[in-house]
């Protein structure tokens, strides 16, 4: 008899344990809420849409912040979290129980996405992963050049924290689908809130589209006009409302050059940041500059030999280092990025690009339409039957190696010499002879896995 109300007993105490750890829970979650961003734990299970199984988890089993393991390994559970603790099996000492309850705030805001890269790491073709659902996404291709153009030719020349805050104001007012700020930056002013100069409208299928595309005004000069049919100017107060319409936005760039420096926009409660940053092998960068800037590099093809002070080289090892000292940034995991920070290289997108792409959306917490899907697929293989339709698409594996046959092998030991800090952090293989440069079976990048969220 003593046994058995010693049994109910210490079953009640275990109640009320378990309820008070519950209580405790809840309320570090809520003051987790309102600043930290949980969010959807990212699942490392292959969406059942893809057939490719992907080779980075993305999520490293090793934090306790990592993922749910009873959420729905589909899309829609970016959307809809699960909501109640006490229904889902926690694995002891983890933390998603939290996490689970943050998506509740920023839901309704939809996914931003700052797409952060560099010049010529592929980031047009990327930015097109998500200019490609127009549907729901609202797509803005590099509007910070202007922003650039007008610091750049302030008197007294760039300060880089003034022109670091500035970035980040606009891109925040943009992913509030307010254009006001970005209207000052562009030449000329917009009249009424209408421009004929915003910066490759074309790049952005929202910006093209009804009710954005208004009927084409004659002898308008715009340089930057929509290619799938005429639009007028662009009225800044129709994109305002297509804006807010889609249920997501997304920025490309390649200004902002300090993750550091977006804190507070990742941070804005109004906002649910991600940010996604590129990364490209600097030699490939570097062969793809000299073809498209080839006037910059004429002393060094002439000489073979590259001045250690010249003006290019100090502008790639600046770059270089800025794109590492971001990378480690985000790699670090700080608490502000919890979950906001994903790291791809260039390559693995060309070598797997739907697996990449599943992934970036999984992470963005979108859904991948098959529009999407459908846009990836034609862009990055070529047909099975050579000289069909898609013959003059690119084969991307084949493309992203291309380089290793137009760069000098001195170039390459120059870049290696200096960018060698961030090539090492991102996994690209030095090569020390030509031989080894040109050999395909020779692999310039080591399998890397960045654990990201
Ligand atoms: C940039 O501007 C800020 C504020 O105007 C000033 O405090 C800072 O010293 C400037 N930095 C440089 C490098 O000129
Ligand atoms: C821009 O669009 C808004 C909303 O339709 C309209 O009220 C405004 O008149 C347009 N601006 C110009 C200059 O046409
Ligand atoms: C693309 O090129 C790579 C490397 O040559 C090859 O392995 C792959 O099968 C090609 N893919 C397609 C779809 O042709
Ligand atoms: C390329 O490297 C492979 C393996 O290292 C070697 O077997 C092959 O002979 C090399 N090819 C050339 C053309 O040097």
């Amino acid at each position: 008899m003593r046994n058995k109300y010693a049994v109910i007993f210490v079953f009640i105490v275990a109640l009320v344990i378990i309820e008070k750890e519950n209580n405790i829970i809840a309320r570090v979650s809520d003051k987790l809420t309102t600043r930290q961003n949980p969010h959807t734990p990212l699942k490392p299970t292959v969406s059942s849409m893809d057939p490719l199984k992907p080779t980075v988890s993305s999520v490293d089993p090793m934090k306790p912040t990592g993922s749910s393991s009873s959420s729905s390994p589909s899309s829609s559970s970016s959307s809809c979290p699960p909501r109640e603790p006490s229904t889902t099996v926690q694995p002891p000492g983890r933390r998603e129980v939290t996490l689970t309850e943050a998506p509740r705030r920023r839901r309704d805001v939809g996914k931003h996405i700052l797409l952060l890269a560099a010049t010529r790491t592929g980031s047009s073709f990327v930015g097109e992963f998500f200019n490609q659902q127009a549907g729901t996404m609202f797509y803005l291709f590099e509007p910070l050049w202007h922003v650039e153009r007008r610091l750049v030719s302030a008197p007294g020349g760039t300060n880089s924290s003034v022109s670091s805050r500035t970035y980040r104001e606009v891109l925040q007012q943009l992913f509030l689908c307010d254009f006001s700020l970005l209207e000052r930056f562009i030449e000329p002013p917009p009249a009424r809130h209408v421009t004929a100069a915003l910066f490759r409208r074309e790049s952005s299928a929202s910006l093209c589209e009804e009710p954005v595309c208004t009927p084409a005004v004659k002898d308008v000069f715009e340089r930057y006009h929509c290619k799938e049919r005429p639009c007028g100017p662009l009225n800044f107060t129709l994109a305002s409302l297509a804006c807010r319409r889609k249920a997501h936005r997304a920025i490309k760039t390649v200004r902002v050059r300090q993750l550091e420096a977006l804190r507070p926009l990742v941070e804005d409660p109004r906002l649910d940041v991600r940010v996604i940053q590129l990364v490209r092998d600097p030699r490939a960068v570097l062969a793809s500059r000299m073809v498209a800037f080839s006037y910059k590099y004429k002393n060094w093809k002439v000489n073979g030999e590259v001045p250690i002070d010249d003006e290019e080289v100090k502008r790639l090892k600046g770059n270089c280092e800025s794109v590492r000292l971001s990378a480690e940034v985000g790699l670090r995991r700080p608490a502000w990025l919890q979950r906001r920070y994903m790291l791809v290289r260039y390559e693995d997108i060309a070598r797997y690009p739907m697996q990449k792409a599943t992934e970036m959306y999984r992470f963005s917490g979108i859904p991948f339409t098959p529009q999407a899907r459908e846009w990836i697929r034609r862009n990055t293989q070529a047909s099975s039957e050579a000289g069909g339709v898609y013959s003059t698409q690119k084969n991307s594996s084949k493309q992203v190696e291309k380089w290793r046959f137009t760069i000098p092998f001195n170039l390459a030991q120059m870049v290696q010499k200096v960018c060698g800090p961030a090539m090492k952090l991102f996994g690209y293989r030095f090569v020390y002879n030509e031989d080894m440069l040109t050999n395909k079976s020779y692999s310039l990048l080591d399998e890397k896995t960045f654990r990201f969220v």
